[in-house]
């Protein structure tokens, strides 16, 4: 029973501004990317790592990975890229040899992740509670329900959920393998994470404690917030 972590990384992170793809940006002079997959191999349960490349730069990748080695217990691949993340992390599935029974998603954008948190979805998956398990933390904002509408014209209010009931979803999320497998072979439509895909097939999915400084960089301003947590780390 082999654990394996997919790492989509082929996003353009158009949010992010111009400039290169999202998860080839340095944070701390080194790129995300870099980052995200020493962040999950940290765990000992990891012994594989599938990173998915931008599809026009997966030579360049691939390099960029040998001039970072992972620690010698961890393999890692390269694939390309689809046209989405659900497309990537299909791509990523199908590389995944036999002997894999446990898959984590990690987001290349979630560069910061603490081991302790891979550890804990790692831990859930394999206790066998739930087919799939998510990092989740309490949201600081209240929540609303919109009628989205054209820039800058005021969106009709539908409702506010109970933000106590109400959680803030990370990676990696954790799945065993099968399960997701099928999730993405069954599940159509647009999804913005893994595990909403595993809740359409109706299997049970659990949220777990996830991280403050395993937030998503989206916006400009992540990369400041991200930069100041790893200058905090290395004090
Ligand atoms: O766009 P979003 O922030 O949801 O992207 C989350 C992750 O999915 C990022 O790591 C991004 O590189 C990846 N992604 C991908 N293939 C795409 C789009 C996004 O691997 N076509």
């Amino acid at each position: 029973a082999r654990t394996a972590a997919v790492i989509p990384a082929a996003g353009r992170g158009v949010r992010l501004g111009p400039g290169a793809p999202k998860a080839l940006r340095t944070l701390g002079g080194i790129p995300m990317l870099v980052h995200a997959v020493r962040a999950v191999s940290a765990s000992r349960a990891v012994s594989l790592v599938v990173v998915v490349a931008p599809p026009d730069d997966v030579a360049g990748v691939r390099a960029l990975l040998d001039e970072y080695p992972a620690p010698e217990r961890t393999e890692v691949l390269v694939v390309p890229g689809g046209a989405t993340r659900q497309e990537s992390v299909r791509h990523g599935l199908e590389a995944l040899p036999d002997t894999v029974t446990t898959v984590l998603v990690h987001d290349a954008a979630r560069p910061l992740v603490p081991v302790d948190t891979v550890d804990a979805v790692v831990e859930a998956v394999r206790d066998g509670g739930a087919a799939a398990v998510v990092p989740a933390v309490p949201l600081a904002d209240t929540v609303k329900e919109v009628e989205p509408a054209a820039d800058g014209t005021p969106e009709p209010v539908l409702g506010t959920p109970e933000r106590a009931r109400l959680r803030a979803v990370q990676t990696p999320q954790g799945f065993d393998r099968a399960t997701l497998v099928r999730a993405h072979a069954e599940v159509t439509g647009e999804v913005t994470d893994d595990a909403s895909m595993v809740e359409r097939l109706g299997v049970r999915v659990v949220a777990v404690p996830g991280h403050e400084e395993a937030f998503k960089v989206t916006r400009p301003l992540d990369l400041v917030l991200a930069e100041a947590v790893l200058a905090r780390r290395r004090v």
